[in-house]
């Protein structure tokens, strides 16, 4: 199946082209083609998204990546009738499926996509379903490493592509796990019994990590994102140097608070006006880092998970990989997560998301919704 995906929920305009195959049992993907047009310089200056200006952005956007995937990248010509992959038989109606992010995010922007994909669906008769972003971040560890070469047959995609090697051989073997959502707008803890089954065990009950991340690197006066910039900064400072708290370390429930994080590093910078930025940075994120290790290694082995996932803009750190890393090595369970191309926010993740709620009863109404829950 041919799935065409959007994504307008924040900052990012993405429109992907991925072929899924194998169903919730063995499901396999292709990423035939990614674009993502980041607004991050545009909203820099304002230290944070602008909801109107990222609205403005995408309806600008949208019709040039559609363009860029069908026409130059693809080669499709002469309204659709041109094939999408030189010399093959595949064309625009040849996609089974547009899919697009209704939520959570913010909504303007979501309704930008929304319409986007509608207009496609009506113009090319192929049906639209709405995904949910936070969905697409937990399947993303599913994408492909490497970059799919694009053979000339409409079918054989996957037989020709010798690129392609599957995540998971397995998928019985690693369930139940623990999957950490970490990005901009969220932080939470599932457990899944199946790629299309879960339970939250847990949210932040105020910032998200990222969030926190973002406002810390504004109090040390570093460029929007600051997720980044508190990484690159951290390498070169000591960790121990400042004492923040672990917000929640110790509660027996698996919610995360980090805005009393934040605060603290706030007075902290009142009170040491000349403190050295890279040990602020380093303190700070290593009590980030504990919180998020320590709770997903405890809800691991509170359900006996076989694997954990780890996954969303804040799952791009390194030092949280690591940090993971180690945990699920103790555990002797595999960390799963997204390739670097997929952390943030991408198109082709929400294709995924489509492709399992197809397998799902719950469908999502195409309209947008701004807080809708995983
Ligand atoms: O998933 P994402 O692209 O958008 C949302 O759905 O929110 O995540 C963006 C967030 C931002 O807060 C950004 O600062 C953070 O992910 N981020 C990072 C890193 N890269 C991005 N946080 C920490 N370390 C990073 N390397
Ligand atoms: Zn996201």
């Amino acid at each position: 199946m041919h799935i065409l995906g959007i994504e307008t929920s924040c900052d990012e305009t993405g429109v992907a082209l991925v072929e899924a195959r194998g169903g919730v049992s063995r499901p396999r993907f292709l990423v035939l083609k990614n674009l993502v047009s980041s607004q991050v310089k545009i909203h820099a200056s304002f230290g944070g998204v602008v909801p109107n200006l990222a609205k403005r952005e995408h309806l600008k956007n949208l019709p040039k990546l559609w363009e860029r995937i069908m026409n130059k990248e693809l080669g499709i010509r002469n309204g659709g009738r041109r094939p999408i992959i030189p010399n093959s038989k595949f064309t625009i109606p040849n996609i089974d499926l547009i899919a697009v992010t209704v939520g959570p995010g913010l909504e303007p922007a979501l309704w930008t996509g929304i319409n986007f994909a509608q207009g496609l669906g009506e113009k090319y008769g192929i049906p639209v379903i709405g995904a949910n972003h936070l969905e697409g971040h937990l399947y993303s560890f599913l994408l492909p490493k490497k970059k799919s070469i694009i053979s000339n047959s409409r079918f054989s995609i996957f037989k020709k592509n010798p690129n392609y090697r599957l995540p998971i051989t397995n998928y019985k073997k690693i369930f139940p796990s623990i999957a950490l959502i970490v990005s901009g707008g969220h932080t939470l803890l599932l457990c899944m019994n199946s790629l299309v089954s879960w339970k939250k065990l847990g949210e932040t009950r105020d910032d998200a990590a990222g969030e926190a991340f973002d406002k810390v690197a504004r109090l040390l006066k570093l460029p929007y994102p600051g997720g980044p910039e508190i990484e690159k900064l951290a390498r070169s400072g000591d960790s121990q140097h400042i004492a923040f708290p672990r917000p929640m370390l110790h509660q027996k429930n698996f919610d995360f608070s980090f805005s009393g994080l934040k605060t603290a590093a706030l007075y902290y910078l009142q009170d040491h006006p000349r403190a050295k930025k890279e040990d602020v940075a380093a303190s700070f994120q290593a009590a980030a880092l504990d919180v998020l290790t320590h709770k997903t290694r405890r809800a691991a082995e509170h359900y006996g998970a076989r694997s954990i996932i780890v996954a969303g803009g804040v799952a791009a750190n390194k030092a949280l990989r690591a940090r993971l890393g180690k945990a699920a090595r103790a555990l002797e369970v595999p960390l799963f997560a997204p390739p670097p191309a997929y952390n943030l926010d991408n198109a082709a993740m929400i294709a995924a998301a489509a492709y399992f709620s197809a397998f799902r009863k719950k469908r999502n109404a195409l309209s947008a919704k701004g807080n809708l829950r995983i």
